[in-house]
């Protein structure tokens, strides 16, 4: 079945002026779990940068060069000093620009949004091989085993910075509220003193809260369920090179086919910052468990 949750946004400047009305309707579109897509606004690499858009980068252990939330660490990567200072510059000026795209769009936002990590993905997507419950190739709402968030909500920029043309293509599935239905259903309930035990072991960064525990099950669910995937309205995506994109990624469902080269931004909001509550997977899943989750 086909889908259409791409919203495109004509914006072509990192802190552009929006009027109320269009904050209101963008803000809105998200929250309702569509893809805010930008292909004007690109993210200009520096010359002296572009050397940086390799693979080669990564320190080979991790996926990912990432500047970690608050501590703004470089990490995943290796290079002498000055390239290291170098790709964390560019790093952390991407972050600055899209928490000003962030802010100019969703200014109810503005008090309430945790600066996360922001990364560099550099390695192609396509052909590399994961485990089923790493393997971003299938469609999957983000739910992190180590990073609990009690309800908080994941909400990422994403900007492809190929310089050869290639395009990211993303598969996007049906709404939330529906997959959760489905796989609700198939969950197993966390055991007696599981989440005070993961803790304890420092497998947990936090107290993993019973919705974090469903969100972490629905994660697997739906990537082991090769029917599903293959089944579910969905919708193919391509996001070219100078082209950005806005999604809440623990309620969008996604996958990632190919593509190198990009930029990304993380925030955590917490539920009590949303426009409307009741689009937060917390509260569609306290519906329909009829329960207290956090
Ligand atoms: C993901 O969040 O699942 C991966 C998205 C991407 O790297 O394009
Ligand atoms: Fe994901």
């Amino acid at each position: 079945m086909e889908i259409n949750l791409i919203e495109e946004l004509p914006f072509d400047h990192w802190n552009p002026a929006v009027d109320a009305a269009v904050q209101s309707s963008v803000t809105t579109a998200l929250e309702r779990g569509r893809v805010l897509y930008l292909p004007r606004l690109g993210f200009q690499v520096r010359p002296e940068e572009q050397r940086f858009l390799a693979a080669d980068w990564s320190d080979g252990k991790s996926k990912n060069i990432y500047l970690r939330g608050a501590e703004r660490r470089l990490r995943g990567a290796h290079g002498n000093p000055d390239d290291l200072r170098g790709l964390r510059e560019m790093l952390e000026r991407f972050g600055q620009q899209a928490r000003q795209l962030v802010e100019a769009l969703f200014p109810h936002y503005r008090a309430h949004l945790e600066f996360g990590n922001t990364s560099f993905r550099p390695c192609e997507i396509e052909g590399r091989s994961s485990s089923y419950r790493k393997d971003d190739t299938r469609l999957h709402a983000d739910a992190f085993p180590s990073n609990p968030t009690g309800g908080a909500r994941l909400l990422r920029v994403f900007c492809n910075v190929n310089p050869f043309g290639k395009p990211r293509v993303w598969r996007v599935g049906e709404p939330f509220p529906d997959m959760a239905a489905k796989f609700l259903p198939k969950v197993r309930r966390q055991w007696p003193g599981e989440a005070a035990l993961l803790n304890a072991l420092g497998i947990t960064k936090r107290r993993r809260s019973e919705y974090d525990h469903l969100m972490n099950e629905l994660h697997d669910r739906v990537k082991a369920d090769l029917d599903y995937q293959r089944d579910v309205p969905q919708q193919r995506v391509e996001f070219p090179p100078g082209a950005t994109w806005i999604v809440f990624s623990d309620q969008v469902l996604h996958a990632v086919l190919s593509g190198a080269l990009m930029l990304e931004q993380t925030w955590m909001l917490p539920v009590d910052g949303l426009l409307d509550r009741d689009t937060a997977p917390l509260k569609v899943l306290e519906r329909l468990t009829g329960r207290a989750l956090v």
